[in-house]
């Protein structure tokens, strides 16, 4: 028997309290004019004192089985992406599925920073497509604001809190070209950049959380890069050009990345879903917070061709080619 698999539903949530930055500018150097110009981020949501990874993620969740119309004690799989859970062990995700009732199955974290989303997916849709499991949460939650050097004008001006979710479904049979589903992913990773991008702490390292450390110049040079090559990968594997793609649905790190990635294929910045400007970089929650805005706003339609991309700490990158 031949599997494949389709998102059938999806939702997010974000935090209540919004940070803008003049509030940021208001306690270090900083300036909304330059974050503006600099980044395309206008503010960002940041979780309440007592609201955890979990907590965020169980409110995705819900969000999206409720968009599917899937009963929980139909899910026997749960993938998450996070690179701030709320402890060492046990993963988030196995307190999202006690929080949401779920007793039988798998659920298991991710840690591919802002890769996670796009490398958990790729993680449920291997499952699903070998029968292993049927129905699937993939979740990406955050709270960045947990590990952020708030004196570091360099980077705590780029990071928010979030969470967003897809349902994922196993189908019978194979997935011909112009029916809904995920064509194909594709990961990589390459640890020798680890300084480019990592966090200062962790339990065997340090015995500490850490904060958030960042090249911010070369990240962005190795993302255009990275991003656009894993993008071509996705389309040659598919027999497809750029010009197929009706949505790109990137990683939401910096307004400039996302430009000079479209620009890099050949892409008019209007097939770009952005939502950095309102959410800043929520790391593997972005493109599920993203997917979110533009399916409920009705801009991504049943049909369309969706490439999702990413790219984060290790350096981890990847893509995800799909019919809505
Ligand atoms: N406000 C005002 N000035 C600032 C700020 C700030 N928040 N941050 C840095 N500066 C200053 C620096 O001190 C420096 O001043 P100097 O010239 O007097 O030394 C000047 O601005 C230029 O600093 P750079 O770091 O070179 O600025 P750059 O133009 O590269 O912009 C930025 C920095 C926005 C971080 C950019 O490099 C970037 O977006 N990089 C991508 C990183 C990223 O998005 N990472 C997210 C995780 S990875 C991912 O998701 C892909």
């Amino acid at each position: 028997m031949t599997w494949y698999s389709r998102i059938v539903g999806c939702g997010s949530y974000l935090p209540e309290r919004v940070l803008t930055n003049s509030d940021i500018a208001e306690k270090i150097d900083t300036s909304d004019k330059w974050i503006v110009e600099r980044t395309g981020i206008h503010c960002r949501h940041i979780a309440a004192d007592g609201e955890t990874t979990a907590d965020l993620a169980t409110h995705a969740a819900v969000a999206a089985l409720k968009n599917a119309a899937i009963d929980v004690k139909d899910v026997d799989l749960i993938v998450l992406g996070t690179s701030t859970p709320d402890f060492t062990f046990p993963s988030t995700a196995t307190q999202v599925q006690e929080r949401l009732g779920m007793t039988e199955g798998a659920a298991f974290d991710v840690q591919a920073v802002c890769s996670g989303f796009v490398f958990a997916l790729s993680v449920a849709d291997n499952f699903l497509r070998t029968g292993q499991s049927k129905t699937a949460l993939v979740i990406g939650a955050e709270t960045m604001s947990r590990i952020l050097d708030w004196s570091d004008r360099g980077t705590c001006i780029l990071f928010g809190d979030g969470a967003g979710a897809v349902v994922l479904r196993a189908e019978k049979g194979t997935l011909g070209p112009e029916k809904s589903g995920i064509f194909s992913t594709h990961l990589h990773s390459d640890g020798r950049y680890r300084d480019l991008l990592y966090v200062d702490g962790g339990p065997s390292a340090t015995q500490t959380v850490g904060h958030l450390r960042m090249s911010g110049r070369e990240v962005f040079r190795h993302a255009v890069v990275n991003l656009s090559a894993v993008v071509h990968e996705a389309l040659e594997a598919n027999g497809l050009k750029p010009e197929s793609i009706d949505w790109i649905v990137p990683h939401q790190a910096n307004k400039r990345i996302l430009a000079g990635t479209a620009k890099k294929l050949g892409l008019p910045i209007e097939r770009v879903i952005i939502t950095v400007e309102k959410h800043a970089n929520t790391s593997a929650a972005s493109i599920p917070l993203a997917l979110v805005e533009a399916v409920g706003d009705g801009r991504i339609q049943p049909g369309h061709l969706l490439l999702l991309e990413a790219m984060g700490g290790g350096f981890t990158w990847g893509a995800a080619l799909l019919r809505w």
